[in-house]
């Protein structure tokens, strides 16, 4: 053997004399069961997968770097937005919504935009869409809507019916129906789409004052996208168009950037607006509330290893840091929740702990042991529960936020009375030429297609409701 190869070895450390043929009785014999390196083979196999993310399993990603280049300290302390010139290395992952990890790329769907910055105060993930509002207001309808998503439980496959019953029984859903089935819908790629944080978050400044704030990436590389009968073509000759953009894009030198923006509300403003402004189904008009630029992001590394690096990327929308919080959003508050939890199942108690995942600053907490446990002790192994008297990590008021005033009863609020479902879609439909009007009249027959007409007649009143030419339109082309 060369002298530069290494010697294969079992994962315990041993040479391996013999990687081609098995151990046997005899030359045409049976194995024998001592051959543990043939076991540790096949062992090893049976366990490369993991569970696919419940949504977003189709991804892809890339790291870079956030520079700022305006300054918004007077908004929020955040370290990670002190001074023009700020950088701060990040992780993105892209990804479709309701396909499975082998699904095409070129899919009408929206796509994930989710962030992890790096900052030296922990990590900050901003885990949005390409979409700056969303299906539904009640995170208590999020697994319903998944399912409607997802494939039929009988014949196993995606199903029309179960999306328009749903959407057409939930009037929410318009404005973010509207930007689906729209040009944006069906985008070439990744490097070609705005990212938005969607919910309305906090900032707070060094005198702990609390601003709301919503979060934009803008596309610098201009919007594209394609037609449904373009991407049936595109699909037919490849199904991971995606990747071989974003990857080949970073691999040539040609790195996507997005300038980032905030919008700013006052905590009195926001008792003033018509709509609920912590309302996912509900963007802040730029009129009212305009962008305000904070800097610019560039992807510029691949990584060395999917599996390791995108696919046991861990995105949480509870992950914030000093100078940005919460905010009331009844959809966040569920995230808050339910994304580490999908975390410990996807990837085990201390998929903290992954290096993809670990924050670049130091981590103090009093979590024990647990499966995989393989980080060391606190410099301090005596201070193992708190509080103590050993010096061990303690909290620090410092960072305490300023308390939110609250009020009304504890109860189940219909949050569909009294709230207005048609006026930001008609924003929207009216922002659209002729030619943009005549495609989502077509996207939205075409999805339609075998769906029951009690169904589609319900859709097409709420369409009406939106716009007499929406409704119209659609109708139009359904021959109806
Ligand atoms: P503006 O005219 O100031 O902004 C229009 C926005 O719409 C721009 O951000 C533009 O993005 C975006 N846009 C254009 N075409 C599409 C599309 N097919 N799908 C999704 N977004 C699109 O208007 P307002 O702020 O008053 O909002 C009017 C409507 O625009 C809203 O009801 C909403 O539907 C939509 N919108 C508003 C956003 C907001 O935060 N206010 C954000 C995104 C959409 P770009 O600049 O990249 O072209
Ligand atoms: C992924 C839950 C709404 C964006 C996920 C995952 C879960 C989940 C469990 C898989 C996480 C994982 O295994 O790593 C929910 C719930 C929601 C909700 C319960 C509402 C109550 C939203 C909204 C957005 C969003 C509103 C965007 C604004 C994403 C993205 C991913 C994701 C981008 C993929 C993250 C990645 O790349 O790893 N969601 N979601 N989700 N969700 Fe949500």
């Amino acid at each position: 053997m060369s002298k530069q190869r290494p010697t294969l070895t079992t994962t315990a450390g041993a040479p391996i004399a013999d990687n081609q043929n098995s151990q046997s009785a005899g030359p045409r014999g049976p194995l024998l069961l001592q051959d543990y390196q043939l076991l540790e083979k096949l062992a090893h196999q049976n366990r490369e997968r993991i569970p696919e993310r419940t949504v977003h399993a189709k991804g892809w990603g890339a790291f870079g770097t956030l520079t700022i280049t305006q300054d918004i300290g007077r908004y929020s302390r955040a370290k990670l937005f002190a001074g023009v010139g700020k950088q701060t290395p990040m992780l993105a992952r892209f990804s479709t919504v309701a396909g499975e990890q082998g699904a095409a790329d070129a899919e009408r769907d929206v796509r994930g935009f989710a962030l992890k910055f790096y900052t030296e105060e922990g990590n900050w993930d901003l885990v949005g869409n390409n979409t700056p509002v969303f299906f539904i207001r009640d995170p208590y309808k999020f697994p319903d809507f998944i399912h409607t998503q997802k494939r039929h439980p009988r014949t196993n496959l995606r199903s029309a019916t179960a999306m328009w019953d749903f959407w057409s029984l939930s009037p929410e859903s318009l404005h973010q129906v509207t930007m689906l089935m729209s040009d944006r819908g069906l985008p070439t790629d990744v490097r070609h789409i705005n990212g938005y944080g969607s919910h309305t978050f906090s900032l707070l400044n060094a005198d702990n004052e609390r601003v709301w704030v919503k979060f934009h990436f803008k596309t610098q590389q201009g919007h594209q996208h394609w037609t449904n009968a373009e991407a049936e073509l595109v699909v037919g000759k490849s199904r991971e168009t995606t990747q071989e953009d974003l990857f080949n894009s970073i691999e040539q030198g040609d790195f996507p950037k997005w300038t980032m923006y905030i919008q700013v509300m006052t905590e009195a403003q926001a008792r003033q607006t018509p709509y609920n402004p912590f309302d996912l189904t509900k963007v802040w008009p730029h009129g009212d509330f305009p962008l305000i630029e904070v800097g610019v992001m560039e992807l510029n590394r691949n990584p060395e290893n999917y599996f390791a690096e995108i696919e046991q990327a861990a995105f949480s929308p509870s992950n914030v840091v000093p100078g940005i919080g919460f905010s009331p959003d009844k959809m966040l508050q569920a995230r808050i929740f339910s994304y580490a939890d999908a975390h410990r199942y996807r990837l085990g108690t201390h998929y903290e702990a992954l290096p993809v995942n670990q924050p670049h600053c130091p981590v103090h907490h009093y979590h024990k042991d647990g499966p995989m446990r393989f980080f060391a002790n606190n410099p301090n192994p005596d201070a193992y529960y708190e509080p103590n008297s050993c010096n061990g990590p303690a909290q620090d008021p410092r960072y305490a936020e300023p308390p939110l005033p609250l009020d009304g009863d504890a109860d189940r609020y219909d949050h569909r009375e009294g709230n207005d479902d048609f006026s930001q879609p008609r924003a929207l439909f009216e922002l659209f030429d002729h030619g943009q009007q005549g495609r989502l009249f077509a996207n939205i027959a075409a999805a339609m297609d075998g769906v029951p007409d009690e169904i589609v007649e319900r859709q097409l009143a709420l369409f009406e409701r939106v716009h007499p030419d929406y409704g119209a339109g659609v109708r139009k082309v359904l021959g109806k």
